[in-house]
This record gives C-alpha cells, structure tokens and sequence, in this order.
C-alpha cells in the first residue's frame, strides 16, 4: 500500500460523511421515523427489513444480520478491503488523503496534540481568571448570564495585560513556538517578543464535539473595535469546517432541529432560554462545509439571523449555500432589526418558539424580500417584482409547487396566471393544449399533418404523478416494464417527458433482449437528441425513489389511474363532439350515424369510469 491511513483521516470520514447519503447511491430509501429502510443490498428480499440510522451512523438488516457503519457497508458493497474503503469514500467526497509516512504522521499528530492541550490550559486560566474579575462578571450578569451557563460554555476572561497569557503558558513549560502555533500570542514586529491576542476581553471559547478547545472568540466589554476577535486558523481551527454551539447540541439534541445564527451570544442567549439548538457560523461567510455539518446535526433546519440589511443578505446566501446541498432550510424572521439574543430577552420562549413554528420556507422568504424591496402599485416595480419571482418559481423541481406560487402571485398582482407562467417558462412556455376531436385519435395525438407531435400537455397531478411513477418503475427493472406494457403502450404516456422516456424504454427493451435495467446515462444520451425537454423532470423520474410492500399491487393502480384518466380525456372528447353535432343545422346522415356511435361510446365510458370508482 502506497500510503497510510491515519486516524484522523477515519475519523474525518465517519463525522462527515452522511452514511444516508453514501447508501442511497446503492439503495432505495425512505424514511421511517427516525431511521431509512429499503431493501437489502446484501441479501434478496421483496419486503424491506433493511434499515439506517442516520443518527447512530449505522446500518443493520433484521432479514440476513449484515450491519455495521459507512466504512463497514463500502467494504462488503464494493468488496474492498478497510483501506482501500477509506480511500474509495476519501475520493466519493472529496476528502484529501494525506499520503504521508508514519513519522511525519505521527509529528502533525503530537503538533495538534500540543495545541489542544495549549488551548485547554489557556481555556481553564481564562475561566478561573472571569471568577476573580468583577469588571467583566458585572458586563455578563447586565447580559443575563448566570453563573451555570458561563460554566456551560466555559466562558473566561482576558485580562487587560499584553502577556497574561503568553506568560501563564511560559510557567507551565509550554515553548515559544507551541504557543504561537495556537493563535493565543503574536510575535512582535520587532521580533523582540511575543504579545497576547486577546486583552481585556470576554473569551468564548470554541468547543468540538470531541470537547476539544480547538479556538477562541474574545469580546470587549465596551464600544471598542473590534468588538470580537477570533483565533486565526490553526493545525486545530478551520473557521469554515466549524461551528460555534456544535459541541452542545451533540450532546442536548435530538437532532429534530437546529438553528443557524450569526453571533456566540445569540447561542448561548437562546440557551440561556432553553434552546438548545443553536450554532453560529463563526464570523465568517457560512460555507458548504458548514451546511452539511447543518444537515448532519438536524433534520429541520432553521436560519435566524439578525434582521437588519446584512442579516437579509447573508440569509440568502445560506440559503443558496444549503439547498446546494439539498438541504430544506427554512426562516425565523425577527422584528424590528432585533437579533436572537435581543428578540429572546424582550419576548421570551413562548413568542420565539411562535416564530420558529411560523419560519418561512426559503421560497417564501425570498418573495416576501422581493415584495418588501418593490413597491407593488408602481407598474414598473412591479413587473420587476415579477420578473424576479419567475425567476425563483423557475427554480422549483416541482411541477405541482411552480403552480401553486403561479395561483399565488398571480392573485396578489392582479397579473394574469398565463402571463406570468410564460414568465416563469421562458423559451419553454408551450400553451397548454385542449385536445379536439380531430386531433385525438385512438389516444394519440395528431397535428395538423396527421403526424403524431410531441406536444407539453397539462395533466391532472394525480395522472401526472402515475406518469412519472410507472415510467421510473420501467426503467428500474425489465420485469416491471413487461407487466406495464400489456396493459399500456408508449402512446398511452401523454406527459411531454414522460412519452419521451417511454419511448426509449419500450425500444431499448424491445431492441435488447438481455437488458435488465435502463441505467439514467442510457436515458440520457438519448435524450439529447430531443428538443424542449424539462430535465428536472427527468432527474425526477429516473431519480424516483419507490419502496413498496407489494410492487405489483402498486404498478396495477398506477396503470389503472392511467386508464382512469385516458377514459376520462375521452369522454370528454365524446361530450364535446356530441355537443358540437347536436348543435348543427343541417344535420347530413353521417352525422347522425356519428351521433348514434358516440352515444353508445358515452355510456360505455360512463360505465367503465364507474368501475374505477
Ligand atoms: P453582541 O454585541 O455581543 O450581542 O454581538 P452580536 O453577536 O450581536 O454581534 P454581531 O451581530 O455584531 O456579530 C455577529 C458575529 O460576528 C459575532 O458573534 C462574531 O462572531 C462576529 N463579529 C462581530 N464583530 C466582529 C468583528 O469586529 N471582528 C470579527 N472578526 N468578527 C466579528
Ligand atoms: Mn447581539
């Protein structure tokens, strides 16, 4: 083996690294109570008795005993030996293998030893350093904070003295060099010495979830800028891998929620409150890092950040920042530019949980910063307004979802619901179509040409989500595909997508006799050659993730809610048509042949649609 694996590197694997996430490339998931269950990957089985839980980092079938953590599963999954799962997950998620050998190893770990144990001893003079000191007691105790949560967070003080710390470290035989490798102290531009970073300050200091100081945040007690310092980076401190707050909701948790704020003292002022979900980003710009540390931490997550115009800005950048990482972050919006520990201290528990449970999800949210910014009875502000929502609602994966904002904004502007669609569509827009007679046939769908066209028809969601269910399903296993195609043909798939896709299954399968699966690649280069289509809509449908308990159960109602609505578009056709003949003048023989035909048809249809029921 070329390299070495290292415990940090392991443990780095298994404290970042989702096992949901590294499962649900092999299998099905869905979630059940706390836990995943699907179908297990190591043994057949038609009833899922698999299960993971995202929570214990765990994974464990009750049908054949298998179990184990992430690296467990790629080792029996890829068969590949515990290093070499190490490096397979390293390189999934990107995470640098160090290809060192065992001494410089060894060296960096003593290095990183040296600074926790550096910081532990600064941390502990800090806090026994608060207890004698009565200037900054008095500043915590104006800010609420009591004795037990200073202990809590471990709170401290720096003295007003430019070497209390440098020199405290010194007389426990700590070397100049260990010292400055911790961020406590810099060396002097005159290089004659060494001064203390933090000075007359309140130090927060920033706690792992291994309960290792790995830095600190230090606050004057006045109106002095800066009004906080953070340790720099260090062998022990990344700001953007961290958060402050991380150490507590570990162990308070349940791990239902968690709520991002900006300052140390929104966290532990929530905490002072009874919340004990709170982290905060550090200071700097929140990062992807941090936003799986988010979604590892709680299932619902929460922004609250202070309301002012940063506050905004930075909120939506979260936002951005999170739902890359397919995380549904939602909003607590606070009032009158208060920010948590300010909101918190005025209004209580009772009214903060009041607006946790009222946050905004983060479309919401983005309209309602798009109306605040807009003046909506000026016309052109409020076609601005418009442009702007399209361009979020465009965004959405949803079909459904995109036509309930539609509805929304366009009820609120007065503006009408096809305009704004078109907005939202762009180049996409295609009017929906109404099928006449003529160009409905035998359930398929003919232009003027007499040619079948491709056309964006808008069905009903629940016809639409049969659609998308029994076409994902027939790409998932050629056994599904042929109990799907006695009853449906291609032709019988009316959504735009949807009929694109099954297009290629049915030939795809038709065409290779020993195909067992159509794999998503397969799916999409022949995709590329057709014009106009939704590719979310594709992820959606090849992406689909269905665990039943009986899956022929399940594929026999979805062709019957097809049918179902086939039926249903037809006798719609058939009234039409009979209408329209009724209405005629002149009525010529074929005519009234037509009419007799149609009727006949109109009460089968009926009788057949009664049989759905
Ligand atoms: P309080 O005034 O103590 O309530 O602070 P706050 O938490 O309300 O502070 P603010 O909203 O101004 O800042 C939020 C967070 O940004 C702080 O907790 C710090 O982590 C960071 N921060 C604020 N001011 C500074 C600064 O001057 N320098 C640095 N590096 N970080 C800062
Ligand atoms: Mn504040």
């Amino acid at each position: 083996m070329g390299y070495k694996i290292n415990d940090e590197l392991i443990e780095r694997i298994r404290d970042t690294i989702d096992i949901v996430d590294v499962v649900s490339r092999y299998v099905n998931l869905r979630k059940t109570g706390s836990n995943y269950v699907g179908l297990c990957p190591f043994h057949n089985e038609k009833t899922p008795s698999f299960t993971v839980s995202e929570t214990k980092n765990l994974f464990h079938c009750f049908g054949c005993g298998e179990g184990g953590d992430l690296i467990t599963f790629i080792m029996k999954k890829e068969n590949l030996s515990f290093v070499e799962s190490i490096k397979f997950l390293a390189d999934m998620y990107n995470i640098p293998v160090d290809i060192s050998d065992n001494s410089s190893y060894s060296e960096a770990k003593k290095e990183k030893e040296k600074i926790y144990k550096i910081n532990r001893e600064a941390g502990l003079f800090y806090f026994y350093n608060l207890r004698k000191s009565p200037k900054p007691l008095r500043y915590l105790k104006d800010r609420n904070i009591n004795e037990n949560i200073m202990t809590k967070f471990g709170l401290g003080y720096a003295s007003d003295s430019w070497n209390q710390i440098y020199n405290y470290l010194r007389s426990k035989g700590f070397e100049d060099k260990d010292i400055e490798k911790s961020g406590l102290i810099s060396r002097k531009k005159d290089n004659t010495g060494y001064y203390d970073k933090f000075v007359n300050r309140v130090i927060f200091p920033i706690i792992d979830i291994k309960d290792r100081i790995i830095g600190f945040g230090g606050r004057v007690l006045d109106d002095r800028k800066p009004k906080y310092l953070n340790s720099p980076d260090t062998p022990v401190f990344e700001k953007g891998k961290n958060l402050f707050g991380l150490n507590i909701v570990h162990k308070n948790s349940n791990r239902e929620k968690i709520i991002l704020v900006e300052g140390y003292m929104d966290v532990i002022s929530l905490y002072n409150y009874g919340i004990d979900y709170a982290v905060a980003s550090l200071g700097t710009a929140f990062t992807q890092y941090q936003a799986r540390l988010l979604k590892r931490y709680g299932k619902n997550i929460y922004i609250c950040y202070d309301s002012d115009d940063a506050g905004i800005k930075a909120t939506l950048k979260a936002l951005n920042i999170l739902e890359k990482e397919e995380a549904e972050p939602r909003v607590i919006m606070l009032p009158d530019n208060l920010d948590p520990d300010d909101f918190i201290k005025k209004y209580g528990l009772e009214e903060f949980k009041n607006l946790e449970s009222n946050a905004l999800s983060s479309i919401d949210y983005r309209i309602y910063i798009l109306r605040q910014k807009y003046s909506l009875n000026r016309a052109e502000e409020k076609i601005k307004f418009i442009k702007e929502v399209a361009a979020i609602i465009k965004a959405l994966k949803s079909p459904v979802e995109r036509e309930i904002y539609i509805n929304r904004i366009a009820s609120e502007t007065n503006i009408s619901k096809e305009a704004i669609e078109r907005e939202v569509l762009g180049n996409l827009y295609k009017p929906s179509i109404t099928i006449y007679k003529d160009k409905y046939i035998n359930g398929k769908i003919r232009n003027n040409k007499n040619e079948i066209t491709p056309v964006k028809t808008v069905l009903e969601s629940a016809h639409l989500t049969a659609e998308k269910n029994l076409v994902g399903l027939m790409m998932k296993s050629r056994s599904y595909y042929d109990m799907v195609k006695k009853h449906i043909n291609k032709e019988d798939f009316l959504n735009y997508e949807c009929k694109a896709i099954a297009d290629i299954i049915y030939n795809e399968y038709e065409n290779n006799p020993l195909l067992a699966k159509l794999d998503i690649q397969t799916l999409m280069s022949r995709l590329e050659k057709e014009d106009n289509i939704d590719f979310e809509i594709v992820k959606e449908v090849a992406e689909l993730d269905i665990v039943a308990e009986d899956m022929e159960k399940l594929i026999r109602d979805l062709i019957k809610t097809i049918n179902y609505f086939k039926l249903k578009m037809e006798r719609k056709l058939v009234a039409n048509r009979i209408k329209q003949l009724d209405y005629k003048k002149d009525k010529e023989k074929g005519d009234v042949e037509e009419l007799k035909r149609l009727c006949i048809r109109l009460t089968e249809l009926d009788k057949e649609l009664k049989l759905h029921i």
